[in-house]
């Protein structure tokens, strides 16, 4: 099967063808050992790394006897366990530090690795030319990239304060973390395409399983934001995302490399529509913003039963460029989804909101939005411009945020973030589960922008929000067209 066939209609429309004082959830990290600085990410071609996962290279400080423990590399998929009981005694503590130190030796050991970045161009070059022996070597360098990425956010995990890493949803997505990381670690170097395609199976699987993820994330953020402050929340949660990011991307490319490979139809490295894995090499501008506003229209013509503001574009329209769809149409989504909203509350009659029975006269017709698209030697850009009466200040002031602590000036915590995440079990952040009704378009998760501006500077682009507060707001989306930009993961 296609490994795009299920994608949402877009696709199928064959449109986009064309560190803190307190206790630690891991005292024993301040007390006993120094990690190394991680250090700064390099580049690499797309090559596999062979010796780094079966034999990887000894962490310096490994051979450093602390207990009298060696590092067995063997050792069970269990995660250390968050020190809850542990920091009130320090007779307890020592005990189940020294139970503890083998696995977070080897969890040093890659995360004193730094992360192998790439470029959507070098996913391209790869891709093009694909071979058994290239897909092998992809593999390998998934395989051992995706642990020590997932190393470098468990011991972000672990740096948490206390409070926070106990917290039941936090706990939930480190134990997700800690299991992936010793599924991928253990993994067998990949030496024919049967070990490639169970490679890939064990890859979906944990995908699947990770799509919990961003709610319990989300959850368990909404839940410890009195105990944290917003900046380092922020920091954290940016990290987590594009991380997570940049591993689904690199997962997702040789899943689809790999389906593509076995597909009888399918030749010199390219499928007919363009693609190359799950970068389209023929992405229009025009055709991207048209399907994206026809289906976020429609929610909002199926929800209120009136005909939504219009979307028109202007610019330069037909520009074709590189670059994975999925990203670029969740940004759109996501901001087009906040602009009829927004014009809809205020511009229609506020009984059309309340009750959602009132019909407005056929006649009335709401102010358009205006998508403006152009594209400089480097980037492309997006304007997307509306009268939806702005955002007031006190909503603005934490458009990016991740913290739910403010207080709004009737004392209420804000109501918009993350705390609907109770009805949303699973999220993988892209249109076509909106599409798909398994997540409703619709409900206030106040993840839309903050997710969107991960997407952007993901591969180097950026997501700016200028506001008139009474009037309506201008969203700027720059996009590197190039290609050359490597992962940007903080
Ligand atoms: N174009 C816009 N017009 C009016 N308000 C907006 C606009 N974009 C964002 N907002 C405000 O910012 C909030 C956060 O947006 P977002 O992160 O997309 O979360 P959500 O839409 O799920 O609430 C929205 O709830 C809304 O109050
Ligand atoms: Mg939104």
């Amino acid at each position: 099967m296609h490994w795009r066939a299920n994608r949402c209609s877009l696709k199928s429309n064959n449109i986009i063808a064309k560190k803190n004082s307190g206790s630690y959830f891991f005292p024993q990290q301040t007390r006993n050992v120094t990690y190394t600085k991680t250090p700064s990410h390099t580049t690499v071609p797309l090559t596999a790394n062979s010796s780094s996962s079966t034999t990887t290279p000894p962490h310096p400080l490994s051979t450093v006897s602390i207990t009298g423990l060696k590092a067995n590399s063997s050792n069970s998929a269990t995660p250390p366990r968050p020190l809850s009981t542990v920091s009130i005694t320090g007779l307890a503590d020592s005990i189940q530090f020294t139970s503890l130190q083998p696995n977070n030796r080897i969890l040093d050991q890659y995360a004193s690795q730094p992360v192998h970045t790439i470029t959507l161009r070098q996913l391209v070059f790869f891709g093009r030319n694909l071979s058994e022996e290239r897909l092998i070597q992809s593999g390998n360098y998934v395989r051992t990239e995706l642990p020590i990425r997932l190393a470098h956010r468990i011991r972000d995990f672990q740096n948490l304060p206390f409070i926070v890493g106990t917290n039941p949803h936090i706990e939930m997505v480190y134990g997700l973390y800690w299991s992936a990381f010793e599924k991928l670690r253990q993994f067998p170097k990949i030496n024919t395409m049967e070990d490639n395609d169970a490679f890939c199976a064990t890859v979906k699987e944990l995908l699947k399983e990770h799509l919990v993820v961003i709610p319990q994330l989300a959850m368990g953020m909404n839940e410890c934001s009195d105990h944290i402050p917003e900046k380092q929340i922020n920091l954290f949660m940016n990290k987590m995302l594009l991380s997570r990011l940049s591993r689904r991307v690199l997962a997702e490319q040789q899943i689809a490399l790999t389906e593509n490979w076995h597909d009888p139809g399918y030749c010199e490295g390219i499928t007919n529509d363009g693609y190359i894995g799950v970068v389209s090499t023929r992405c229009n501008a025009r055709d991207i913003v048209t399907e994206v506003a026809k289906m976020t229209r429609k929610h909002f013509q199926n929800k209120y039963r009136i005909v939504p503001p219009d979307v028109l574009l202007d610019g330069e329209q037909d520009i074709t460029f590189t670059y994975i769809p999925e990203h670029i149409e969740y940004i759109l989504y996501e901001l087009l989804k906040n602009s009829i909203r927004g014009i809809i509350e205020k511009h229609a009659p506020a009984s059309l909101i309340s009750d959602n029975t009132t019909s407005i006269p056929k006649s009335f017709s709401f102010p358009p939005i205006l998508v403006t698209i152009c594209s400089s030697p480097t980037d492309i850009h997006f304007r997307v411009s509306d009268q939806g009466g702005g955002i007031p200040d006190e909503i603005y002031s934490h458009i990016w945020s991740f913290s739910s602590s403010h207080k709004f000036s009737d004392g209420k915590k804000n109501g918009y973030k993350f705390v609907n995440f109770e009805k949303v079990p699973k999220m993988a952040g892209t249109v076509e589960e909106q599409e798909g009704a398994r997540i409703p378009p619709l409900l206030h998760l106040g993840i839309g922008l903050p997710l969107s501006k991960v997407y952007t500077e993901y591969w180097g682009g950026a997501l700016k929000i200028m506001t008139m507060d009474g009037y309506g707001t201008d969203a700027y989306i720059r996009i590197a067209k190039l290609g050359n930009r490597e992962e940007n993961l903080l």
